[in-house]
Parts: structure tokens; sequence; C-alpha cells
């Protein structure tokens, strides 16, 4: 038997460690073959030629962030875009998919991705594909799923950068702004918030009220802090506003790019208070480098039961973490519907206990 495994969206580290699982497991347990389609699915759109996946080419890798087998996150081949006498043009390019994943002899295809991943997975089983899912985002915003891996390594580097920012705020009397990726989703920034001892944490769940994060950074001034750290989600909005798009969605389902709001606050901030502020911008750092022990060990769990889904034949199937427990769910139950922070749930309960602003 020969299964292929694709990794689409953004790349996540842990990745590896779910390409790994996957080869090792397939190999040592029932003696199947191995094949990764490259850069998400333009490997199959182009048909380039497969990377045939043995046990030499995943050695070394769960260390390494990032996915050897690459990937884009605008390759959707039911909406490719393509640029044709000076214009840009979308062509569905499925029935060449399909005609380039029979020519490869695989079976069954392991699609890795977030949101837009999962959902082109199952158009391509509609045509025909038999697919099982993996879901990865650093975001953690996967619903059906208790977390993702990736995330785990996100928040510890966020966390550590707040330690820095905190000395340097603190030697400077400074507003420091740090803006965090996770889309629509606040998880990044509430628990880095709160492991990082933020003092205000701005998330898309909860619209901002400004008096609110006045009223926190003036009454520090009163007890003497002349500094303060707040964390803004890239997707925070104010109460009454919008979000801040850096970049809009593009014609070929490509999502908006989000970014901007650190700054947007920073001014705020400098504008209605008077103190000095800086913006920083973790950006992609967050999703680079070495993956945490948790994300190689969920990583690698996730990897191990997609070839079990595949064994069983439980096709259309994510692999997902309940609790403590690996388990699979309709992939269905992911799609279009993000798993978001709860304003009245307990760990936003936490960071204000605490004597965290978040943004109400
Ligand atoms: O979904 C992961 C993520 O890193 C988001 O947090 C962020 O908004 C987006 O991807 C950035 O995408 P890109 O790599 O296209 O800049």
């Amino acid at each position: 038997m020969k299964i292929a495994i694709s990794t689409g969206g953004g790349d996540c580290p842990g990745l590896n460690a779910v390409i790994r699982g996957v080869v090792r497991s397939a190999i040592f347990r029932y003696g199947w073959e191995v094949i990764g389609i490259r850069d998400g699915l333009d490997g199959l759109v182009h048909g380039w030629e497969p990377i045939p996946l043995g046990l030499g080419q995943v050695k070394g890798i769960l260390s390494r962030g990032g996915t050897i087998i690459g990937t884009t996150n605008k390759g959707n081949p039911f909406r490719y875009e393509v640029e044709e006498n000076g214009t840009r043009v979308v062509h569905d390019l499925s029935a060449r998919v399909l005609n380039n994943f029979r020519e490869t002899g695989a079976e069954a295809l392991i699609m890795v991705g977030g949101d837009g991943t999962l959902g082109i997975g199952r158009q391509l089983m509609d045509l025909g594909i038999p697919c099982v899912f993996v879901p990865k985002t650093i975001d953690c915003d996967v619903a059906a799923t208790d977390s993702t891996f990736g995330y785990h390594t996100a928040v510890g580097i966020v966390t550590e950068a707040l330690d820095r920012l905190h000395t340097t705020a603190e030697s400077h009397r400074r507003a420091m702004v740090v803006e965090v990726m996770g889309r629509y989703a606040g998880w990044i920034a509430l628990e880095s918030g709160i492991a990082g001892s933020a003092d205000v944490i701005l998330l898309p769940e909860i619209p901002y009220d400004l008096d609110a994060v006045f009223n926190k950074l003036e009454g520090r001034k009163k007890l003497g802090r002349n500094f303060s750290v707040v964390v803004v989600a890239e997707g925070a909005l104010p109460k009454e506003g919008s979000r801040t798009v850096a970049v809009a969605a593009e014609t070929d389902g490509r999502a908006e790019r989000l970014g901007g709001v650190g700054q947007v606050v920073a001014q705020q901030i400098e504008e209605g208070l008077g103190i000095e502020t800086r913006t920083v911008v973790l950006g992609h750092v967050q999703r680079g480098g070495t993956p945490s022990h948790t994300d190689r060990i969920l990583g690698s769990r996730f990897g191990v039961e997609a070839v079990e889904l595949i064994r069983r034949g439980e096709f259309g199937r994510m692999v997902s973490l309940k609790g403590q427990q690996i388990v699979s769910v309709p992939v269905a139950e992911a799609i279009d519907n993000l798993r978001l922070v709860d304003p009245d749930g307990q760990l936003v309960a936490t960071a204000e206990a605490l004597g965290i602003c978040c943004g109400r």
C-alpha cells in the first residue's frame, strides 16, 4: 500500500513531527510506502514528482520547524489563480489534481492543515480522493479539537518576548504594545499575556473599550508603576470600529491578512495619555524554529493516528485531541467553525482576577 501526505496553509512548528509520525508508523507497523506531495497541493496541480518519504528522509527532522515537503497558503486547486496575458484569472484545476494523484499510485491522502486546507480536502473527497485529516495551526482556532500542535511553541515564544520587553519597558518608563498572531482567535494573546504578566490583553472576542485601557494604565501610574506591557491580538478591534486589515482577501479565496492594530493602539495610548509608547510586532518569529516538546509529542500522536484512520478505512475523519486522548471526528465538524475564546470563560476570568485589563 502507498499513502501520500500533504501539508497546506501557513507552516507551523510540529509539522515535521507529524510527517515523521506518519512515515515511521506506516513503515514499522504496516510496511507501507509513503510519499510527500510538494508545496501543499501545488505538487498535484503541476504534476511535480512526489518526494519519497522513507526512514532516511525523516531522520533528524523532529526538532526542525517548518515542513520538509513545503507548503503554500495560496494553492486552492478549485480556485487557482494564474496570470494570462497580463491579467489574473481563476481556474478550477481539480480534475488535474485528481489525475495527478492517481498517477502517483497512492491509495489515500493525509491532508495536514487549518480551516482552509480542511475545506479543500473535503472537496477532494467529493472528487474521489480518499482523505484523512490532521488539524494544524499556531492559532489553536480549529474547532472539534482541544488543541493543535504549533500553538504551545508560539505561546512560549511570545511569553519569552514579553519577559524581555518588561525589562526595557521598565528601564525607559514606556508602554510597550506587542502585536501577536492568532487571526480571529485570541488564544495566543490571552495565554502568553497571562504567562508573560501583561497589564492589558486585547482579544478579537472582546471588542475593546479604550477608556478601560486608559484607566488601567493611569491606575498603574498612580501606584508608581511607570511602565506597562499591552498585548494586542492581530484580530483585536475597538468597541466602535473595525478590524485593522493589512491586505484584503483575494479572488482565489486567500484570506485577508490582518496586521497593524498594535500601531493603532500605541498611537491611541500616546495621544490619549501622553505616555511614550513603542510597538513590537512579533510576526512570523512566532511560527519559526524549534517546536516545543509538547508540539513534538502532539504532532507525533496525530501522525500515528492518521495512519490508523487509513488502516481502518475511516476516510473523511480528522484526528483530534479531546482531554488527554487522541480521537477522531468527522472533518465537517471542524470546517467553517472556529474555536474562539469565551469572553465569559475561566481563562478570561483568571486574567481579570489577576488584575489584567481585557479591554472592558
Ligand atoms: O494561521 C497562522 C497565521 O500565522 C496567522 O496567525 C496569521 O494571521 C497568518 O497565518 C499569517 O499568514 P502569512 O504567513 O500568509 O503572512
